[in-house]
């Protein structure tokens, strides 16, 4: 009889330990340190919470108003913003969910303990500016920030403060965004469409231009596309990252432990949003070393002979597999 209750006690002791560190880590805290053992295997990420933010201290004051620029970056630096007009509307959290801080949620988990790192893109060193900056100017379709500037002094504090505890050249899980496994076949725009409308146009809108908040200084809902969305030279362009965002953050209130859609149908929805028109940016002195742009990269030159529509919208196996060959 008591041999009933052996594996009882263990799933019961097993169900605490989840919950008190799920809990822990839903208080904001960060990783501390590396997990170790089966009693707590999962190292996922997750960012300080704002509210943790010592702002009674100078540094903190600064720390603070880095997070403020980038949960309300249209606020201070969009179309009427009030210290500079450099940005498109957007704010950096409309992708960098809660101030970076989500797992899958790309967030800024690795920023601080990552850069300066080697990037193909630009085929060099980038240092965290240049990164933010990257961000101005494609994801915000916007003109970069000056360096020197408070600004942009404040959001670099802000990512030193929330990705302080990561060990150098760390990425725990769940940092930045997931990386999808390919589909066999090319995505489908059409197939998308209908996922759109199920699932997307009630806060996006049918014609993917979201919906400003009352005061018109940021999105309620933000632009999937059009005149005021990113540009065509932001990370989002690519068919995998906005596949991969989709599928662990949307609809809002998704999470990575409970996405609401298929792979097929995050795959399906990115192509119909990326087939879309959207601001151009020139991208001509992008990954200059052409065996290190990635199969998704949507403008060639390649080092293959696919065309730029595979390379959009897959399917990348063949691309994969002929690559393979250069490396
Ligand atoms: C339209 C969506 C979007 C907006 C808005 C946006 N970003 Fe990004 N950002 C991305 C994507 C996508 C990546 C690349 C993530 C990847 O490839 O893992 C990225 C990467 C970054 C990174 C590097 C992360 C890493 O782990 O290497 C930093 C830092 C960053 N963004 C800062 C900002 C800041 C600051 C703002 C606002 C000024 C901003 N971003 C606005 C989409 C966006
Ligand atoms: C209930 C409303 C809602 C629904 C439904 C929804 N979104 Fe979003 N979406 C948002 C909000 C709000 C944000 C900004 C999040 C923030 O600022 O915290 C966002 C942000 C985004 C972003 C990054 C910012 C940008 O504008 O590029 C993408 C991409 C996105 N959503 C795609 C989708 C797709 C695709 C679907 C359908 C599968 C979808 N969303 C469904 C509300 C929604």
């Amino acid at each position: 009889m008591r041999i009933f209750w052996i594996p009882f006690l263990l799933f019961i002791t097993a169900a605490v330990l989840i919950l008190s560190e799920h809990t822990r880590k839903k208080a904001g805290n960060g990783i501390k340190k590396e997990a170790s053992g089966s009693q707590s295997p999962d190292t996922t990420w997750w960012g300080w919470n704002h509210y943790q933010i010592p702002d009674y201290t100078e540094e903190g004051k600064l720390i603070e108003y880095g997070y403020r620029l980038i949960a309300n970056t249209s606020y201070y630096m969009g179309p009427k913003g009030t210290v500079a007009t450099l940005t498109n509307g957007m704010n950096c959290q409309n992708c960098h969910l809660n101030g970076g801080t989500v797992p899958f949620g790309n967030n800024f988990g690795k920023v601080f303990a990552t850069y300066p790192l080697y990037r193909a893109r630009n085929d060099g060193i980038q240092d965290i500016y240049m990164r933010v900056n990257d961000c101005f100017e494609r994801s915000l379709n916007g003109k970069p920030l000056d360096t020197a500037s408070k600004e942009m002094q404040a959001i670099y504090a802000y990512l030193k403060w929330v990705g302080e505890d990561v060990p150098k050249g760390k990425a725990y899980k769940g940092t930045s965004i997931m990386r999808l496994p390919f589909l066999n076949r090319a995505a489908d725009p059409l197939k998308g469409s209908i996922v759109y409308r199920a699932q997307c146009e009630r806060c996006h809108g049918a014609d993917g231009a979201g919906m400003l908040n009352i005061e018109g200084t940021g999105y309620t809902y933000p632009p999937l596309w059009g005149a005021h969305s990113f540009n065509d030279g932001a990370g989002l362009f690519r068919i995998r990252s906005f596949a991969g965002f989709v599928k662990n953050n949307m609809p809002q209130g998704t999470t990575y432990l409970s996405p609401q859609l298929t792979d097929e149908e995050a795959w399906d929805v990115a192509a119909y949003v990326l087939s879309k028109p959207r601001p151009k940016f020139d991208q001509s002195a992008d990954w200059p070393v052409l065996k290190k742009k990635p199969v998704d990269a949507p403008y060639g030159p390649y080092i293959d002979s696919f065309s730029e529509r595979q390379h959009k919208y897959g399917p990348f196996g063949p691309i994969e597999l002929a690559q393979a060959a250069y490396k």
